[in-house]
Formats: structure tokens, sequence, C-alpha cells
């Protein structure tokens, strides 16, 4: 392994924080190469809780490089913020082991109000977004009106950009929202202190990671959101503004793809989904419920419930192709315990036809009907299970039948939330 890509094969929350957190401690270099802190994990080490929303989990270990990636949006405020929480419990930040692309893209107050407006504007169509400004931020980003962390640390540039964006901004929020200006004197002071704040972090990290690699250090690329979120591979338009595939890290990071060696798929055995659009195999019955709860699923970063179903198939081979994934890591297959029927979703029906292959329109995945296969399941508690063979034998059954529906073996199963509640298939 030298760079490897972790990637998640469903709507985010597969459980990638714990992988990453595996996989970290045996690289060199940690990378975030796109979304912003709209995502967000928690670690526990030695007792202590972490939550990490843009800085990589890498940052736990004194001795691992992270870097920001200039595909990521960065809201100085609250990188700011976490830098210092994670100072304040001990951990190492400096510029040594933080570095933050020159490149990437800056959330403003704006973003935010905008993220809001745009949404209460769509009423029921709205997307369920994390209001936390980050599709406005890339929209500006391809509108080529937007501010970079290099312009930041320029006081002229900051001063004119910012500007002509407020003067812009402002005219939408009074004539067609009715709302109140934002202030110009007020956000330049802000962002120019930030920026004087995180100057020593800031650099080309594209050529760093370039170098790092010819050295042949590991490095590992850590996504956020997943696969069926991407702006182009998603549930469009009810999707995440950035590219979470195994691919948004060559953007994202400013690595050729002939550099990646390794594209671990992270898949929770069952699905969740977080805001609005459709999702096949969700079940909103008793069964739905005994998931959400078993499996704890409330968003770290909005708090909100996601919603629950069963394992789709369709979708998961659909993302294993888009990221060319070489490895799986199975999470969370202890919520599935006490449940006597386990289904997997294998193909669709939609209207007469039976389609396998992942439809791109909205419109035949709001009638797909899932169509899936039956397993028994298992009572045993499997979270002291440290063994393939510790598993029982229907827990067992279940894992198998998926490598062979997928056609890719599991490096990972994970089986509890703790580091030490892990099946470990291979070598990293
Ligand atoms: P945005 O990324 O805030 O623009 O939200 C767009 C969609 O992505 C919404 O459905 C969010 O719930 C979803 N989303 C964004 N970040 C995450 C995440 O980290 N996990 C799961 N869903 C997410």
């Amino acid at each position: 392994m030298s760079v490897t890509v972790i990637v998640g094969l469903q709507w985010g929350d597969e459980g990638k924080g714990k992988i990453t957190d595996y996989l970290a401690e045996r690289s060199e270099v940690v990378v975030r190469y796109q979304g912003g802190n709209n995502a967000g994990h928690t670690v526990v080490k030695n007792g202590i809780w972490y939550k990490l929303h843009l800085i990589p989990s890498g940052v736990l270990y004194p001795d691992k490089i992270c870097v920001i990636g200039n595909g990521v949006v960065i809201y100085p405020r609250a990188l700011l913020e976490e830098i210092e929480e994670l100072k304040e419990k001990g951990v190492k930040i400096d510029q040594e082991n933080l570095k933050i692309s020159d490149r990437a893209h800056i959330v403003f107050p704006y973003h935010l109000i905008e993220d809001e407006l745009e949404e209460e504007g769509k009423g029921v169509e709205e997307i369920g977004t994390t209001k936390r400004g980050i599709g406005p931020c890339y929209k500006d980003k391809s509108e080529r009106i937007g501010i970079r962390m290099c312009d930041l640390v320029r006081e002229d540039v900051l001063r004119e950009k910012l500007k002509k964006n407020i003067e812009k901004k402002n005219k939408v929020f009074k004539n067609i929202y009715g709302k109140e200006s934002v202030d110009f004197d007020e956000i330049f002071k802000d962002y120019k202190e930030y920026g004087e704040k995180l100057k020593p972090y800031m650099m080309d990290t594209s050529l760093f990671l370039y170098e790092m690699a010819k050295k042949g250090k590991k490095i590992l690329f850590e996504g956020a959101q997943g696969t069926l979120l991407d702006l182009d591979f998603g549930t469009y338009p009810y999707v995440t503004a950035s590219h979470p595939v195994a691919g948004g890290a060559s953007i994202g990071g400013g690595i050729g793809p002939t550099m990646i060696d390794e594209v671990v798929g992270v898949m929770k055995a069952y699905t969740t989904r977080v805001g609005q659009g459709p999702f096949p195999t969700e079940l909103k019955d008793d069964i739905g419920n005994f998931l959400r709860e078993r499996g704890y699923e409330y968003g770290t970063t909005t708090g909100r419930a996601r919603r629950c179903g069963w394992l789709d198939l369709v979708m998961i081979k659909y993302a294993v192709r888009v990221s060319g994934v070489t490895t799986l890591a199975l999470t969370k297959l202890d919520t599935l315990t006490g449940l006597s029927t386990i289904k997997i979703c294998t193909k669709y029906k939609i209207g007469e036809e039976i389609v396998d292959n992942f439809p791109g329109s909205l419109e035949d995945l709001n009638h797909c009907e899932p169509i899936y296969e039956e397993m028994e399941g298992w009572n045993e508690d499997i979270r002291g299970a440290r063994s393939f063979d510790d598993l029982p034998l229907n827990a067992q059954k279940y894992v198998r039948r998926l490598e062979e529906l997928i056609g890719i073996e599991f490096g990972i199963i994970s089986v509890g939330p703790s580091r030490e509640e892990t099946i470990m298939l291979r070598n990293f």
C-alpha cells in the first residue's frame, strides 16, 4: 500500500471513520480531498472523544502529516475552532503536521445564508442539505468568482474579490429574498484575521504529495460522504456538490490517477441516508426502526435521524465499479444481530423491466421496486468475534454471499464501534 483511497459506497455514514483511523495508523500522510464541514465523524481514543469535520483523522497520531487538499471547501471559523478544540485535548497541530492547499476554496457567511434561502425556496423539493454553505461555495467555484486560500493572505486581492462578491450577493438577498444585507467591513476584518492565522499551514499540497509519493511514503486519501452523494454519480439532484468517488482524490488532491494503488470501499451491512431523495430499499417499519436504534443512526454533524433500509447491492456494485474498488470493508455487521431474516437487494424492477445496473434517472429511481434475496439471521452476540471463524455460521454465510454477489473480497469486517471490535482478513 503506497497510495490508498477510502471511499464510501452508499450515502455516507458507512463507518469510514473507524476504517480510516485503522489505515491512518499504517500511513504516513492522510489527505482530505473533497467536501467541507458538512462531513463529520467521531473517533474515540483512550476514552477521549474527538469530533472531526475538516481535519483528517490522521491528526490523532502525532507522527502523521495531515493534508487538506485543493478539492475541500474550508469554513475558516470552523477549522480554527476544530484546531483549538483538538489542541485543548492535547493533540499536536502545527505547520509540520497540518498542510492546507493554497488552492482550496473558502466558505463565507453569505454561502451559509444562500444555503438556507435556497433550501427554503425549494419547499417540498428541498435537498435536506447540512446548511453549511457547501453547495453555494462550490457554485461560486464553478462560476469562477470563488475566493481561495491564497487570496485570503493577500489583503488587496481579498478586499477586491470580497467587495465584488458581497455586492452581487446583497443584490440577490435584497431583491429576491427581501433579506438584510451582509456587511463587507465585518467579514473582511474577520477573514483577514483568519488568513493570518491559517497562513503557516498553507502550501502547494499537490506538489507536497507528489514529493511524498516519490519518496515512497504511504499516503491515505479519506473520502467524505459517499458515492451516491457524488455530484455526477449520486442520486442527482439529491447529492452533495463534490466528488467523493475515488477519482475525486486525483482532482481534489492534485495527484495523477496512475499514482493510486488501492481503493478501499466501505459499506455498511444495511443502508442509511440523511436528507431527501430516492432510497429504493428504505424500510418505514419496525425493521427500519430496529436498524436506527440498534445502529444509533443519527447524524454526527446535524443530529438528524437517518433513514434506514436493507442492503442494496445494485447500488454497491455500481459504487464499486465507478471507483475501481480493490478491497471491501464491511461495517456494523453487529447491528443485524437479532433479525430472523436478512434481505439483500440484488436487482430492481422498473415497470416490467428487471435491471441490475443503478439507473441515472430520478424518475426510474423513484419507481424502483427492489428484488430481494433472503438469508437466515443470527442471534449470537458477534462483537467479540476477532476472526472469521468466530462468527456464527449464518453471519459467515451472509458475508460470503455478499462477496460472491459483488465479486470482491472483504479485507475488514467491523463488528462493533471500538477499535478492537474488528476482524482483519488481510494485511494493509
Ligand atoms: P450538503 O453537502 O450540505 O450540500 O448536503 C447535500 C446532501 O448530502 C444532503 O442530503 C446531506 O444530508 C448529504 N450529506 C452531506 N454530508 C454528509 C455526510 O457527511 N454524511 C451523510 N450525508 C451527508
